[in-house]
């Protein structure tokens, strides 16, 4: 027998990834191979779930930031799929992900020349992605480095694989960012020149993300970093209204694969004057009915969406009242006629005709939905659905 202990479950749709993968494939050019980003828990997804899901669906790489999730993700996958570390991966952790055939990036002499070491040590050639810096300012090679870089390639071609040159760009989802955006591919094309002139031929040539593969086609090289879009997301509302624009659409193509739910914990009146909850930020201006529910910011819903957020319960849109507590909140049910405890309550997600989406909720508490999703808690169980 399996006990549900939670106050609230999150349920990931698999027709909704399959669609938003096909819909990808259909959209990047030919030929081009999807990474699957999957740091922050697969964007709030769960790693668990999700990957074998994606590779079900084909996908075959995925790219994390640390080794930690290398770990998670090499734990679940049931197809041997490569995996690549795009930030943290240090001392320990660095042979492990040589002995596992687990790729990372190399943004700095040291992890390079200690990627050699350890390639030595323990006899088995690192995968290794030489990051270039393209005007991100983040992590990557200045060009003054680039000629050390190749030197230590060229010396160590017995115990080093060029599986990747990359970069990243600093904010293609927004036009703000254009002729930032442009001058980082043009340093990119420079690096590419300059390692393939001097005899130093990566396997592939990745720098997009989501936003530069929609809005700068060009930048998807040999293999796309997709993040955000493969959940069911437009990176920013202007990527969205652009691409619809550019192939005439009329809807957003993507579907949200996740849905958050809980349950009515208790119903109760209050009457006119009385205020609601800790403090002063709400009193009833008239006799109320008010239904307290399992899930507060210690969940990922955050306390800025006091007074602000709404959730769905019997297919109607209620407000959040009071302030978001640690565990649970408060909602205004004084419309609702039949209400009670143990009804189904939408976070995000659709219920009857209404639906609360990430994005209304993370403008509301000021957070990107990047950040609202990867805030969900992750011990919240996560379910697939059909
Ligand atoms: C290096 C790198 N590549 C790709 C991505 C994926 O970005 P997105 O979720 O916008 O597709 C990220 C995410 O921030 C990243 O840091």
């Amino acid at each position: 027998m399996s006990i549900d202990f939670h106050s609230c479950k999150i349920e990931i749709s698999k027709a909704a990834y399959k669609h938003n993968i096909e819909f990808l494939r259909n959209t990047i050019s030919e030929g081009v191979k999807i990474s699957s980003v999957v740091k922050g828990n697969a964007y709030g997804h769960s790693i668990d779930l999700f990957v074998p899901l994606a590779e079900e669906n084909g996908i075959n790489h995925f790219s994390v930031f640390s080794a930690d999730e290398a770990y998670e993700v090499q734990q679940v996958s049931k197809k041997k799929s490569s995996i690549m570390i795009m930030g943290s991966v240090e001392n320990e952790s660095l042979e492990w992900a040589i002995a596992n055939d687990i790729s990372f990036y190399i943004f700095d002499l040291i992890r390079l020349k200690q990627a050699v070491l350890f390639a030595k040590k323990i006899g088995k050639k690192a995968k290794i992605h030489i990051e270039v810096e393209t005007g991100m300012h983040r992590t990557g090679f200045d060009i003054e480095k680039w000629h050390e870089v190749e030197d230590i390639l060229k010396n160590n071609g017995d115990v080093l694989v060029f599986e990747g040159l990359c970069t990243h760009y600093a904010g293609a989802e927004e036009i703000a960012n254009y002729y930032r955006i442009k001058q980082q591919q043009q340093s990119f094309k420079k690096a590419i020149k300059y390692f393939k002139n001097n005899g130093l031929h990566p396997k592939l040539l990745h720098s997009a993300c989501s936003a530069a593969t929609l809005r700068y086609p060009k930048t998807q090289g040999d293999m796309v970093r997709l993040g955000i879009i493969q959940y069911g997301f437009f990176p920013t509302k202007e990527v969205l209204i652009h691409f619809l624009e550019k192939t005439k659409m009329k809807e957003d193509p993507l579907q949200r694969l996740l849905s958050w739910k809980s349950k009515v914990m208790d119903v109760k009146q209050v009457k006119t004057g009385n205020f609601i909850g800790y403090g002063t930020s709400f009193m009833a201006g008239t006799d109320m009915k008010i239904a307290t529910i399992p899930v507060g910011y210690s969940h990922g819903f955050s306390r800025s969406l006091s007074n602000q957020g709404r959730v769905l319960i019997n297919g109607q849109r209620v407000p959040v009242i009071g302030v978001v507590n640690m565990n649970m909140m408060t909602v205004n049910v004084t419309h609702l006629e039949h209400i009670e405890k143990g009804d189904e309550v939408v976070l995000i997600g659709k219920q009857g005709k209404m639906e609360i989406g990430v994005s209304s909720f993370s403008e509301y508490s000021n957070q990107i939905n990047y950040e609202m999703l990867t805030r969900l808690r992750a011990d919240i169980p996560r379910i697939l659905v059909d």
